[in-house]
């Protein structure tokens, strides 16, 4: 009956709260998207929208103490990860899914040799002997591109530079071939030349493992480059999905809009850079309607009527948009 893939990820309506002084705040509200195997969709929005919460809370990863998923599935290849124990989380972390971060020393133990944790990871979830791990360690570090493999599986992550400890990171997170990496802004840190590197070998990587990404970034160029379809987050928030043709098109919610405006690229055309103005409503402060509302040009005062906004659209193209019906939006063409 169904011809289409089922997805490999599905995130449905998760809701996470933070326990603060000033009580429970709910940081990520009704979040759902999907990711098919192979596919990258990218996750975006400007800082402090959600999107490290939302995928730390795929991964299992929230502060226990503080955090709390209370409402929502996750489920992974047909199989519920919402809210697996710790010794069902070592099975699907790292082998399944992995995860990449801005600064690789979040992933790298500086105590200990780039080869021994390279080895330590795949003997986690393999049984091999330490011969045929150091083996397949070495041909990971040749694979992200660091020369003389044998000879760098022996240093220490401060002998690497910051791009070389980007290419380690990856390596680790990718030598179990997990199905789906979530790569959480892993460029952002870097200058632009090993940050086009860095893209480049992802993007080689996931055609080579044929593995699913979830790219995490607040630039809009990088999901360009690399991704399929795109989830724009805003405010906790998805408001908007699409292919990623689509929403540089013809985008469907005026924050998407916003984005594509305030990319350098096209700035640089206009001469000014638009930035969007205002910033994002903190946790705890949110509208009562759309929460965009505040921020948005377009805005009516039925804008403000206190509704919970539903994400309506075709499969894969959606927004949440009071005013969809008669606004036509700017593409970044
Ligand atoms: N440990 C925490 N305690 C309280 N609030 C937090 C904590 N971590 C993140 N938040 C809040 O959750 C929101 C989403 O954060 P985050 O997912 O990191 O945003 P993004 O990755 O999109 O920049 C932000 O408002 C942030 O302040
Ligand atoms: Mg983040």
């Amino acid at each position: 009956m169904n011809d289409r893939r089922d997805p490999l990820l599905v995130v449905e309506g998760l809701t996470v709260e933070f326990a603060t002084k000033a009580g429970a705040v709910r940081v990520v509200d009704g979040v759902t998207f999907e990711v098919a195997a192979g596919e990258t969709l990218g996750l975006v929005g400007e800082s402090g929208c959600g999107k490290s919460v939302s995928s730390l809370s795929i991964m299992g990863l929230l502060p226990r103490r503080q955090a709390r998923i209370v409402d929502g599935n996750i489920f992974f290849d047909g199989q519920e990860i919402t809210n697996l124990s710790e010794a069902q989380r070592r099975t699907v972390n790292g082998s399944q899914i992995a995860m990449i971060f801005q600064e690789p020393m979040t992933s790298l133990n500086p105590s200990f040799t780039i080869g021994n944790q390279i080895i330590e990871g795949l003997r986690a979830h393999r049984d091999i002997s330490k011969r045929a791990a150091r083996d397949l360690a070495a041909e990971m570090l040749d694979l992200v591109g660091i020369p003389d493999a044998y000879k760098r599986l022996r240093s220490y992550p401060h002998e690497y530079s910051g791009g070389m400890r980007q290419r380690a990171m990856i390596a680790m997170a990718l030598v179990n071939s997990p199905k789906l990496l979530i790569a959480d802004e892993p460029t952002t840190a870097l200058d632009v030349t090993v940050q086009a590197q860095i893209l480049e070998l992802l993007r080689k990587l996931q055609a080579e493992l044929e593995m699913a990404v979830i790219f995490i970034t607040h630039d809009l160029g990088v999901v360009a480059d690399i991704c399929d379809r795109v989830a724009v987050m805003y405010a906790g928030q998805v408001v908007e999905t699409a292919r990623v043709e689509g929403l540089f098109e013809q985008p469907l919610h005026p924050y998407t809009e916003g984005l594509l405006h305030s990319m350098p690229q096209n700035a640089s055309r206009a001469k000014a850079l638009h930035v969007i103005a205002g910033s994002v409503p903190r946790p705890g402060e949110m509208p009562a309607g759309c929460r965009f509302a505040p921020r948005c040009s377009y805005a009516t005062e039925f804008c403000d009527a206190p509704v919970d906004l539903p994400l309506t659209g075709e499969a894969g193209r959606a927004t949440r948009c009071v005013r969809i019906a008669d606004l036509s939006l700017k593409g970044a063409k």
